[in-house]
């Protein structure tokens, strides 16, 4: 297996992430349901998050963390939908890519899902 190289694999990994994101018992339906997310807008802009965070570069304009306190308004976002989220996110890593990058993004994933379950509850 090779490591995260390109915007090619970054696709690989949020397309495979969210196909088993929209199955999952857990936060499915936060997806599904609760937001009927537009996959059309919100795929693209998982790409340049990631690419951001994984291999550099400055394409993403957003608010995580404003846009995850205004979703744990809605619906539950408690530890058990972070474990769920977290969970997914290293399961797909694990089966598609292996070296430096994909050791960073789990663990880079890992900070910002802490930080978002602490700003959400203090929130
Ligand atoms: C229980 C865990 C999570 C749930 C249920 C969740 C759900 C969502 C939903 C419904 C949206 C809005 C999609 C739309 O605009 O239609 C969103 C946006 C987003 N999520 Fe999450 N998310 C979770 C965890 C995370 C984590 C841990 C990260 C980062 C490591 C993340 C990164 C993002 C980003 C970057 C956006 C776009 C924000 C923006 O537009 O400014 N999410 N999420």
């Amino acid at each position: 297996m090779r490591d995260i190289e390109n915007r090619e694999d970054i696709i690989l990994l949020v397309n495979t992430f969210y196909d088993d994101v929209k199955a999952d018992k857990t936060i499915g339906d936060i997806f599904n349901k609760v937001v009927a997310v537009n996959w059309d807008e919100h795929l693209p802009k998982m790409y340049d998050f990631w690419e951001g965070i994984i291999l550099g570069g400055g394409a993403f304009k957003g608010n995580p963390m404003q846009a995850h306190i205004a979703l744990s308004k809605q619906t539950e976002m408690g530890k058990g939908q972070f474990d769920a989220w977290q969970l997914i996110w290293n399961k797909t890593i694990d089966t598609l890519f292996e070296g430096e990058k994909a050791t960073e993004a789990k663990t880079r994933a890992n900070n910002i899902t802490q930080l978002m379950l602490y700003k959400i509850q203090t929130a």
